[in-house]
């Protein structure tokens, strides 16, 4: 049974949409100073909205204004209508705080519970939640989902990987939602117990916080024989559960815009740019109570295309976010596209690390790979100039291959860092 905003057509959800967003755009001029401030320094007030496309007169949100504004300065609502805090995990300076009321945490767990159900997941069925639990929104973001969905909670949380092997083995899950790379941290943890993945009870896995590429689907989906499906969100629009892809068509992810509407601008003019080509994913909120946001800056880099599975738009995966975009000798290069290729090379793990260091007055990039523990020299050589070759002809930058030995490189047990920053900084 779909919940009915999923039975709309299409213009049935543009008009619930228009209605929702000039009612956002009045309580957040009404109850943020922020708001109404860059409104009114924008010229423009919620009575200019008559349109969905009106919306691209309005100023945009960044982090910076979040953080300016901590902590509680974008809340829309008194702080006694507060009932949970979460913030992200903010690698500099202050984490942006974000705050929820009631109704705000009620229509959370109905995204999750839509998203877990669009990828395969039933009322009754047993999820496994190993996104860290606290104020990362990964943990009681899925938990509450599932929750709702009628499903019973498995709250694992991040860490103590031979645990949770233990946990899957004896409660026997049929979901699992976790970050791709802790995922596969857990299936290196089952094949050295002896266990073979793909005799477990798990179905579905519902993977995201991080970017993570088809290749990544295909080894984890045959490493453990389950469906992989991506759930994308972000704190400060609400947390999982903003897009969901429909595990029937696997083909990008659903954003749930009767809740969250999308926009895809150019990151540098900020102009709006038409369906289906590649920019800045911005969101503006339309039902939230406690922290509306406008036209937040997600600096995640896709596009917007029409549904298939639901009448909802999709945006294609997220390749990388414009803060992880290493520019080497003029070239753009995201961890994703050496994930493609570290993946296909015969003989490595799919486990690698990006080192930026600076060799004279350059920047440098080496890629570093784990070996499979049966790779001899001649297959670790051969892997290494196999790298070099493909990031030569595929992105067109030329990058040194360290292969190093099984288990060496750091693990995730949560989101993971693919870059290690060694440059000499002002030189
Ligand atoms: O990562 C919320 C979340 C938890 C999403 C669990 C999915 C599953 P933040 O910590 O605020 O929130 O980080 C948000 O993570 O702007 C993206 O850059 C990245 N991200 C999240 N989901 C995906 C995804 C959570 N499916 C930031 N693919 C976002 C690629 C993702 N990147």
């Amino acid at each position: 049974m779909k919940d009915p905003a999923e039975r709309l057509d299409l213009e049935g959800l543009r008009a619930l949409q228009l209605e929702r967003l000039r009612d956002s755009l009045r309580h957040a001029y009404a109850n943020v100073p922020f708001h109404r401030e860059s409104f009114d320094k924008a010229g423009v007030h919620p009575d200019d909205c008559r349109s969905l496309s009106d919306l691209a007169r309005f100023p945009f949100t960044t982090k910076a204004d979040l953080r300016e504004n901590y902590p509680y300065g974008m809340f829309a609502v008194p702080r006694d209508r507060i009932r949970r805090i979460h913030a992200s995990s903010g690698t500099t300076g202050r984490p942006t705080v974000v705050g929820y009321t009631e109704g705000d945490l009620s229509m959370w767990a109905d995204m999750v519970a839509r998203s877990i159900r669009a990828a395969g997941g039933r009322p009754g069925d047993t999820v496994h939640v190993a996104y860290g639990y606290g104020l990362f929104t990964g943990g009681l973001g899925a938990h509450y989902g599932a929750e709702r969905l009628g499903c019973t909670v498995i709250p694992a949380s991040g860490g103590m990987t031979s645990r949770q092997v233990m946990l899957i083995q004896d409660l026997k899950p049929s979901v699992i939602m976790v970050t791709p790379s802790y995922m596969l941290t857990l299936l290196d943890e089952f094949e050295r117990q002896g266990i073979d993945p793909r005799s477990t009870s798990l179905r579905v896995g519902i993977f995201g916080a991080e970017p993570w590429t088809e290749r990544m689907r295909q080894e984890i989906e045959e490493r453990c024989a389950i469906d992989a499906v991506d759930i994308y969100g972000l704190s400060e629009v609400i947390g999982p559960g903003v897009a969901q892809e429909c595990v029937e068509t696997k083909d990008g992810l659903h954003i749930w815009e009767d809740h969250f509407f999308p926009e895809v601008v150019d990151p540098l003019t900020g102009e709006v740019l038409p369906e289906g080509e590649r920019g800045e994913l911005v969101f503006t909120s339309l039902t939230k109570e406690a922290m509306p946001v406008v036209r937040y800056r997600t600096r995640d880099l896709t596009r917007l295309l029409p549904g298939t599975a639901r009448v909802f738009r999709r945006m294609e995966k997220v390749t990388g976010r414009s803060d992880d975009m290493v520019i080497l000798r003029g070239v753009n290069l995201f961890p994703t596209q050496i994930e493609e290729i570290v993946l296909r090379t015969p003989g490595v793990a799919p486990h690698f690390q990006l080192r930026l260091t600076t060799q004279g007055r350059m920047d440098a990039l080496t890629v570093r790979a784990e070996a499979r523990p049966d790779a001899d020299a001649a297959t670790r050589a051969a892997a290494a100039q196999s790298i070099v070759a493909a990031v030569k002809d595929g992105i067109g930058v030329s990058v040194d291959v360290e292969i190093v030995d099984p288990e060496t490189l750091e693990r995730s047990v949560g989101k993971i860092r693919r870059i290690v920053d060694l440059r000499e900084k002002g030189v």
